[in-house]
């Protein structure tokens, strides 16, 4: 199987990108599509591989799902068999614990494998397991299988507080309380721009949901009927990948469709370092105008400095005068790309920052006996060089792609299916722009 790119790079990359639809908003969608009493058709739906293996995973749960014109989705999931999500499929990706939902709803019981996904941290699944219990789910998890077994009884009741915010349990517990004959306040809600596409979504079918900040009130209804397709929303991740690539190439790329409200804690601190940044109702564009600054960044949800721009940040901080410091709040292993880097000629070291109270200023589940990798110091600028590169994380892969970009002379990226996960037609899009890339 082709998995690696070979890349030769060193020059500045210019033309445009059309992006693609969100990942992280396909991928629910497809299961939100699960609990409808219709059939559902989505578009632009981006045709990665973490889409593809949904999308097998449901067909195994016995649903329909075509492809009809090139990026338009149909889902028919009328005739759902199994209340049992495959193991091996299951494991693979992440977001398959959100199965939970329009499986209880239609069987009341299901069985879910403990979920798998990119291996940026351990992930554990504890706020969204306690959420579930609180709107009346019972949950037994059987460590000989991997499985959860769940049980919904009575329609779904109750609230839940959020002790920390979590995006994918937002979404889960938004879906959840959709249907039924209760009013559902979600608390700490996480912000992100992804879960109020899955809202508006379900609202257009005739769920009652509404956002007071960091409270959800969801209204059950009775059915979830779609009347019109639903068109998702530019990838605001792909984004971030081919600004950072014009920028830290030299470059000039314009880019289009796009949400300037997704990307304004990216867009100021770009303004910040001097990068070139024009946005037009039409489109972006992002360029290097005069030699960047550094800047330090440290990551939260939304609407914070977003951890999966930190890797591409870290490349950008490579090309600029001076040290900057990336301090990661949310995963706890999502520094992969580092040893990788290095292998490039950049200088990033690990470094402990102190901090006062560690349990509330990380958004995973600190643990005090445990070791933590969270900061690194760039020092910039560095001329990268070619080298041989192992991709470890879906961001770290585009990371590395950005790095052997602008790196002279080739570089080979292995493990590259991991980068399309969730990036559409990479290598068409590089090339577009001049970029040297094929797959082998
Ligand atoms: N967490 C727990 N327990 C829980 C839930 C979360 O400890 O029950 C921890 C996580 O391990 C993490 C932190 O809380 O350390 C925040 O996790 P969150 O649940 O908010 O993240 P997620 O829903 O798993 C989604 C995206 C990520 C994105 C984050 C932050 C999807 C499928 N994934 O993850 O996207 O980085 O939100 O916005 O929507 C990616 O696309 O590459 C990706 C990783």
């Amino acid at each position: 199987m082709e998995d690696a790119y070979v890349i030769t790079g060193g020059k500045p990359l210019e033309g445009y990108i059309k992006l693609s639809g969100a990942k992280n908003v396909a991928l629910k969608l497809i299961i939100a599509a699960l609990q409808f009493s219709s059939t559902v058709t989505l578009e632009n739906v981006p045709k990665i591989n973490d889409v593809l293996e949904l999308i097998h995973l449901i067909k195994l749960l016995g649903a329909k799902a075509e492809f009809v014109e090139s990026n338009t989705l149909h889902i028919d999931s009328s005739n759902l068999t199994s209340h049992k999500v495959d193991l091996l499929h299951g494991s693979k990706i992440r977001v398959s614990f959100m199965l939970f939902s329009p499986l209880l709803h239609k069987f009341r019981e299901c069985f879910v494998p403990n979920p798998g996904g990119c291996r940026i941290g351990a992930r554990p699944i504890d706020r969204i397991v306690e959420g579930m219990k609180s709107l009346g789910v019972t949950l037994e998890y059987d460590t000989t299988t991997g499985y959860y077994n769940a049980r919904m009884p009575r329609d779904p009741s109750g609230n839940y507080h959020f002790p920390k915010p979590s995006h994918t349990g937002t979404e889960l517990l938004v879906l959840l309380a959709s249907i039924g004959t209760n009013t559902i306040h979600i608390e700490n809600a996480a912000l992100e721009p992804e879960i109020d596409e899955l809202i508006h979504f379900l609202n257009e079918s005739g769920a009652r949901i509404q956002r007071e900040g960091h409270t959800i009130v969801v209204h059950g209804v009775s059915e979830l009927k779609q009347k019109l397709p639903f068109e998702i929303q530019s990838d605001r991740n792909e984004a971030v990948t081919f600004a950072t690539l014009a920028i830290a190439s030299k470059g000039n790329i314009a880019i289009s469709p796009i949400q300037e409200h997704s990307l304004t804690t990216f867009l100021d601190k770009l303004k910040h370092i001097g990068a070139g940044v024009e946005v037009s109702k039409q489109q972006m564009r992002f360029y290097n105008k005069n030699p960047i600054s550094s800047l330090n960044v440290e990551t939260s949800p939304h609407p914070g400095f977003m951890t999966d721009w930190q890797p591409n940040w870290a490349v950008l901080m490579t090309q600029t005068k001076g040290e900057s410091i990336i301090h990661e709040r949310v995963f706890e292993n999502r520094f992969s790309y580092v040893e990788e880097l290095r292998k490039l000629g950049a200088e990033i070291d690990f470094i402990k920052t102190p901090i006062q109270n560690p349990a509330d200023f990380f958004f995973f589940n600190f643990d005090p006996a445990k070791k933590y990798n969270q900061a690194i110091r760039i020092k910039g600028p560095q001329k990268l060089h070619g080298g041989v590169l192992t991709v470890a994380d879906l961001r770290a892969g585009a990371t590395l792609a950005i790095a052997a970009l602008i790196a002279e002379g080739e570089s080979v990226i292995n493990g590259v299916s991991i980068l399309e996960r969730g990036y559409e037609n990479f290598v068409e899009k590089i090339r577009s722009v001049g970029g040297e890339i094929s797959k082998i």
